[in-house]
């Protein structure tokens, strides 16, 4: 069963109650999601595998470490998924970007697919699916499973602000993938808002409305 990390840093939760807070404008909000995504990367990264080289220091020569060349993915949900994006090549630029459009049907909650462009080796890749919310599941369960069916093997999934709904949806569905976020909430509005949650993701980043 795929597992499931909120991170706690402090620097996450304090900028994340800024995010939730409706007087924070576009401008600022799409500054705080740039940077919980790069301080979120940071986390996530932590088992990445190193190897050991040798390098000669002004005094001496030191065993020292650096990154095994793991090759990585990212994979925003458009739209409100690329507003994590930057943040996260911030740390790690060497990933390659693959998109995938999916919008919500207001009436029916479901998810609407319209766009998919992934990296070529997304079979040798492990993949980060980005997405900052992650209410009924269906958005997500719907990209995991666009890559699943074009070869890909690795998936992880990073989100700010998940309902428990949306979290059963996706371990039920996708038991392979662990979820890492932000904040667990409480539950579902039954417009299927996150409460609390921070409204709109895509049209407070995007200033849409
Ligand atoms: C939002 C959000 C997720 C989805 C989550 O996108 O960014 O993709 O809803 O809801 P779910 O878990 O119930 O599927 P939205 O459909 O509003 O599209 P947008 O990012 O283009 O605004
Ligand atoms: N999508 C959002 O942007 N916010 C929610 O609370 C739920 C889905």
């Amino acid at each position: 069963m795929g597992k499931v990390y909120v991170f706690d840093h402090p620097l996450i939760q304090h900028k994340l109650t800024f995010i939730r807070d409706k007087r924070t404008g576009t401008k600022e909000f799409r500054e705080l999601v740039d940077e919980v995504g790069t301080l979120m990367a940071f986390e996530i990264t932590r088992d990445l595998p190193l190897q050991e080289v040798n390098v000669q220091t002004p005094v001496s020569e030191a065993n020292s470490k650096v990154l095994a060349g793991k090759k990585l993915g990212l994979i925003p949900i458009l739209r409100a998924g690329l507003g994590m994006t930057d943040g996260i090549l911030g740390l790690i630029p060497t990933a390659k970007v693959g998109h995938v459009g999916l919008y919500r049907d207001p009436e029916t909650l479901q998810p609407v697919e319209y766009y998919v462009k992934l990296p070529s080796d997304i079979e040798e890749r492990e993949l980060i699916v980005i997405d900052p919310m992650l209410a009924t599941g269906g958005s997500a369960n719907v990209a995991i499973e666009a890559l699943k069916k074009r070869g890909a093997k690795q998936i992880r999934l990073m989100c700010l602000i998940a309902a428990p709904e949306g979290v059963e949806a996706v371990k039920e569905e996708h038991p392979d993938v662990d979820i890492y976020l932000a904040a667990l909430d409480e539950k579902l509005n039954e417009k299927g808002y996150i409460i609390p949650g921070l409204g709109d993701a895509g049209d407070r980043l995007y200033g849409t409305k």
